[in-house]
């Protein structure tokens, strides 16, 4: 049987209508998903940086959680940018901060938190995520065992903003402002002690409202 060409015409054309309308609808609706996940996973790791995320959570349980125990803050920093900060816990009476942090690693820009007790220097806890470095090499730095190392660790060494340092390998003797390394992740833990120290310093103007500090240089 032969067609004729307009009805080929025609029915291309449709069917090219069509398919773009529903690849854009279908776009618009995966962009609101994918928006929903970042919130969503920048969320879990607020809550994982201060101890509170349990394994199967659901994601209303995370919202509701995050909802009802932080509050979204920010401060002028000393870079002259707004920086914004989370407070654990009613804000009349903190329980913790968590301190967004990011910086170039070797291979990509790698996010995480820390989040400090009230006293603004003795690290809660610490996550890094969303980045690309090496499974088996830089990529450790996600693991729990890792971020096990920085709990109790200080950022402030008489008044003064040390930071905290990730070593090359292990320490040679204990230290309240350093961590064990990572064997293979120089690099990376090397990009992540040159950023925390930037950013916690950055940070100084909510950071030096806490206990007992007087001065940093
Ligand atoms: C394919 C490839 C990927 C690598 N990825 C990383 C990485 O993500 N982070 C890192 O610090 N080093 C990475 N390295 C290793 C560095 O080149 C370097 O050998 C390492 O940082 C030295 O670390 P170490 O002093 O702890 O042994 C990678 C090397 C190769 C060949």
């Amino acid at each position: 049987m032969k067609t004729s060409n307009s009805y080929t015409y025609f029915f291309v054309t449709t069917m090219a209508i069509i398919s773009a309308l529903l690849l854009s609808i279908l776009k618009v609706n995966l962009q609101g998903r994918q928006e929903f996940n970042k919130v969503l996973d920048t969320r879990k790791n607020v809550l994982k940086t201060v101890g509170v995320l349990k394994p199967g959570m659901s994601d209303s349980e995370v919202e509701e959680l995050y909802t009802s125990k932080f509050t979204k803050q920010a401060v002028l920093g000393s870079d002259g940018t707004e920086r914004e900060y989370y407070i654990y816990g009613l804000p009349e009476r903190p329980e913790g901060y968590v301190l967004p942090v990011s910086g170039k690693g070797v291979w990509s820009t790698i996010n995480g938190f820390i989040a400090l007790e009230p006293d603004r220097s003795t690290i809660k806890g610490i996550s890094f995520y969303d980045h690309a470095e090496t499974p088996g090499l830089g990529g450790e730095i996600e693991k729990d065992f890792f971020a096990r190392r920085f709990v109790g660790k200080k950022i402030f060494k008489d008044g003064e903003l040390v930071s905290v340092t990730i070593a090359k390998s292990k320490l040679q003797e204990p230290s309240e402002y350093a961590v064990d390394g990572l064997s293979g992740a120089s690099l990376t833990t090397g990009a992540i002690n040159r950023f925390l120290r930037d950013d916690l310093t950055d940070y100084l103007p909510m950071l030096s409202d806490g206990d007992k500090k007087t001065s940093w240089r």
